[in-house]
């Protein structure tokens, strides 16, 4: 069978794969079945399975796409599967962020392009001696040029999916969020320093856009003014820029910290802040958001232990924001929690959280993406 630069989505969840077709078309060709249609001919480039009604049928959705050769993503709840089905298959939760969604998406869309590339290449050396194909031959290849584009239109899908589930952020609200995120990313300091996350790990990488997203539906929501969506924009993407400089064997730990690993990783604010007050352009409010997203209002945080009136408001919302993203993804020494486990969890952190802000959070950002996550 022939395959193409297509995704397929094998979805019982109409609703939800056609929200994140949208975001996919953006980047390359994406077809959406149900369940129980046929493995299309035309073989996709990469398939998500997400099939939660009936684990028998989505196990063989799997197994089907791995004898066909297509990579998968698989989003479901259910325990990871073992042997050699496993090795192409991805897996994210079932109800994780479709920002994360995406970006693994479109990071196992690169990797498979690249194979691709690199078959062609070898075939084309092999049949006539010519030179190996040109990196951008294809249409369809991405990478590094066309990251920016993939980032945005996944922030873009976030932000488009919570206006349409009815909770007070609108579509003008929506668009301002986008692109005060577009205009921070395509800021050359920032996209640099992005780079830098990115290079040193992609679960940092990721998480850093996330919390982005978060910070961007939080601030549209509140109706912020535009000079400071614009910093919470800027500082989300780099609140974690030091731990791009925590050794990764700290970072990924899958056990617990020593004393002296957690002082290592505590230290990651202060680097980040240092790294932007070095190559300086960055106000005195986003290095601040930088120093200080792990202090807490009852003084318990780190690193200067500020707390109540000390901690400024920007500071406050991106904390949140970083808190509920945290929770929400994969780590390697814990499974993700769902957003409402995770809100309440927050919920019980009270004192050291602003309590006004947690609600509003609740009210402006997670009402749509817990309508999203249990339709
Ligand atoms: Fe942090
Ligand atoms: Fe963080």
């Amino acid at each position: 069978m022939t395959q193409t630069s297509t995704v397929l989505i094998v979805s019982d969840r109409p609703h939800l794969a056609a929200l994140l077709a949208r975001a996919v078309e953006n980047v390359v060709p994406c077809r959406c079945i149900d369940p129980r249609e046929a493995l299309p001919t035309l073989l996709p480039l990469v398939a998500v399975v997400d099939v939660s009604r009936d684990a028998r049928l989505a196990r063989a959705w799997i197994a089907r796409l791995h004898a066909s050769h297509v990579a998968s993503l698989h989003l479901t709840n259910l325990p990871a599967p073992t042997g050699r089905a496993a090795a192409a298959t991805s897996t994210l939760r079932a109800d994780a962020p479709r920002t994360i969604v995406l970006a693994t998406l479109f990071g196992l869309i690169d990797t498979w392009q690249a194979v691709r590339r690199a078959a062609a290449a070898t075939a084309g050396t092999r049949q006539d001696q010519a030179v190996p194909a040109q990196a951008g031959s294809d249409p369809t290849v991405s990478g590094k040029a066309a990251n920016l584009a993939r980032v945005v239109s996944g922030l873009v899908s976030q932000l488009f999916e919570a206006a349409e589930t009815g909770h007070p952020l609108t579509a003008a609200e929506a668009d301002t969020g986008t692109e005060i995120i577009l205009t921070a990313i395509s800021d050359c300091g920032i996209r640099t320093w992005l780079e830098v996350i990115e290079r040193h790990d992609q679960q940092l990488y990721q998480h850093s856009l996330s919390v982005a997203g978060y910070a961007a539906a939080f601030g549209a929501g509140l109706k912020l003014a535009r000079a400071d969506q614009m910093r919470l924009a800027r500082a989300a993407l780099l609140h974690d820029l030091g731990k791009a400089r925590i050794p990764l064997e700290i970072l990924n730990k899958p056990g617990r910290l020593t004393a002296d690993e957690m002082a290592v990783m505590r230290t990651h604010p202060a680097i980040g802040a240092d790294l932007l007050t070095a190559q300086g352009g960055f106000d005195a409010a986003t290095l601040a958001v930088v120093r200080h997203h792990h202090e807490m209002l009852d003084g318990s945080g780190y690193p200067d232990g500020l707390a109540g009136a000390a901690i400024p408001d920007l500071v406050r919302l991106v904390t949140i924001c970083d808190i509920h993203s945290a929770l929400t993804e994969r780590r390697p020494y814990r499974d993700p929690l769902p957003h409402r486990d995770a809100h309440t969890l927050m919920r019980g952190m009270l004192p050291k959280l602003d309590a006004d802000l947690l609600r509003a959070f609740e009210r402006v950002v997670l009402q749509g993406v817990l309508e999203d996550a249990e339709a």
